[in-house]
């Protein structure tokens, strides 16, 4: 980061934020990307592009964009969100039937957004075939259709299927550099040269454009080059947790697919297995009530892993021990 050439990205001519950028929509597939802070302000970015004031996006429950960026597609845009199946994941028919009827009185549905892998849905993958009928259906409806791929990375060790091919039925898609890939700071939003162009003045609206942004680009261009080869280890780090947990009586892990573990605790409140885990020295969160969420990622060393599965275990066994009887506090 020290040494990166850096310009004035306002300006457009920050070499190692171009040069993030080319190799970036190469990689996606797209015309065109666009260095963005975070994640939040790509998926932002996107709906701009997309709607008009009083359109509605179809998106899967729980999708990011519409619960966890402060409301900001309502505040910006103007919108919003039907949503559509149940737990994150969405089929073409759940599409077909959140897709409002033409009349001057309803929301004009105008943008389906895909989110893979899913977070809240514990970082599930999206199933491709799926992607590709929700595909068919929105354009045969004049849809737009937004990806976003914050972990897309994951999705594409997962499934197998490169990044193009994940992002190919989308116009637009978002990626960051700052989950898995491990940089400080950053995201794409990738896609056609024109939606770029559109984007660039929103990022402006925003408060995106950065002067020598270079040296946050040179943070993600390291990672891409480093540490997309360890992605995979993220997914077994995540099931070594997922069976540790498992053995715990009174809790149910949900299955892994990647790099996040969603454990339910019916009997004790999710806050307390937290505090427990962090008095053993592992931070995890609280995605609900009774559900705390586990990430894996590149600061968790292969040496570190036995006994952080083991400290998981028996936070989550003493925590649940000390529930009273009958269940939650
Ligand atoms: C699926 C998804 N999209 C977007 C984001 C937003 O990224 P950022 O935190 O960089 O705004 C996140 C962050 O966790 C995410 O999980």
């Amino acid at each position: 980061m020290a040494n990166a050439a850096v310009g004035d990205d306002v300006y457009r001519d920050d070499p190692s934020v171009l040069a993030l950028e080319e190799r970036t929509a190469e990689l996606l597939g797209k015309e065109a990307a666009l260095f963005v802070p975070s994640g939040s302000m790509g998926n932002q970015i996107a709906i701009l592009c997309h709607t008009e004031r009083g359109d509605e996006i179809i998106a899967g429950e729980g999708a990011h964009c519409a619960f966890y960026e402060a409301g900001a597609a309502a505040a910006w845009s103007g919108v919003q969100f039907a949503f559509a199946g149940k737990g994150g994941l969405f089929t073409a028919d759940d599409v077909l039937a959140a897709i409002k009827p033409t009349a001057y009185y309803m929301p004009r549905t105008r943008l389906v957004a895909v989110e893979n892998t899913h977070n809240r849905a514990g970082g599930r993958v999206f199933p491709q075939a799926d992607v590709l009928a929700i595909a068919e259906v929105a354009r045969a409806h004049g849809l737009a259709l937004h990806l976003d791929g914050a972990r897309l990375w994951n999705a594409s060790v997962a499934s197998g299927l490169p990044l193009a091919s994940l992002a190919a039925p989308f116009d637009t898609v978002s990626l960051c550099f700052s989950k898995g890939l491990g940089a400080p700071v950053g995201s794409v939003l990738a896609g056609s040269a024109a939606a770029m162009t559109r984007a660039l003045r929103f990022r402006k609206m925003l408060g995106g454009g950065m002067r020598q942004a270079g040296v946050l680009a040179a943070a993600a261009i390291y990672a891409l080059d480093h540490h997309r080869g360890r992605i995979a280890d993220d997914h077994v780090a995540a099931r070594v947790i997922a069976e540790a947990m498992a053995g715990v009586a009174g809790a149910h892990v949900e299955p892994v697919e990647t790099n996040i573990v969603n454990v339910d605790t019916p009997a004790v409140p999710a806050d307390r297995v937290v505090q427990a885990a962090r008095d053993r020295g592992v931070l995890i969160g609280a995605s609900a009530p009774h559900r705390v969420r586990v990430v894996t990622h590149l600061d968790l060393t292969r040496d570190d892993l036995a006994w952080t599965a083991e400290a998981l275990a028996t936070a989550l066994r003493d925590a649940t021990a000390g529930a009273p009887a009958g269940g939650a506090a």
